[in-house]
């Protein structure tokens, strides 16, 4: 099994697909590495290219600001990355292969982190982790059960930058993602004591 760090040099060495030709930098993820949720959105935009950290842009700083507002901190209680670890030019969507080629790497994070609650973040999470066909604005806010994993969607938060009716139903879906992980954490407490 691989650690994270070990995991970082595999992706900042890949060149599994032709994105590893524009970027400069790899973005593996960012967070706590030992909790209970992760989110993850779709690939690093500029921001994100130029300092080698997820969702460091607006979009970010959005998602940040709502999250504190719960009390869910990166370094304190969550785990963020993406589909794609390496920018798209132009913030394209990533193709169906780039997706697949990366995916490994999602999956070896989710193994050693081990989170009881998956929030993906907009359509290309959706599509390469719930379902091929869901749409996000039929399935946001529903809960999945995936290998052991809660699994919601909602929007990304740079659909909120761009459609701002969008901001209430994603923080009602904020608000089920922090009940499900108060669950999580008093199931924990009752089954250590
Ligand atoms: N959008 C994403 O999906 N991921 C980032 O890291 C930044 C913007």
């Amino acid at each position: 099994m691989y650690t994270m760090d070990e995991l970082s040099k595999a992706v900042e060495r890949c060149t599994k697909c032709r994105l590893h030709l524009s970027r400069k930098n790899t973005v593996l993820g960012d967070g706590n590495t030992d909790a209970r949720i992760m989110f993850i959105g779709e690939a690093p935009g500029a921001d994100e290219d130029r300092l080698g950290k997820p969702f460091v842009g607006k979009a970010g700083q959005l998602l940040d600001k709502a999250l504190s507002a719960l009390d869910f901190y990166r370094s304190k209680n969550y785990y963020i990355c993406n589909i794609c670890k390496c920018r798209p030019e132009n913030n394209r969507i990533p193709s169906d292969e780039e997706a697949e080629a990366c995916l490994p790497y999602l999956r070896r994070q989710v193994v050693i982190i081990k989170p009881k609650i998956i929030v993906c973040l907009g359509a290309t999470a959706v599509k390469h982790l719930i379902d091929k066909k869901a749409r996000i604005t039929s399935i946001r806010g529903t809960w999945f059960e995936r290998k052991g994993y809660h699994i919601m969607a909602t929007f990304h938060p740079a659909a909120l930058l761009r459609d701002e009716s969008k901001k209430r139903l994603f923080w009602e879906d904020l608000k089920k993602v922090k009940e499900k992980y108060d669950e999580v954490i008093s199931f924990e407490q009752k089954t250590k004591s």
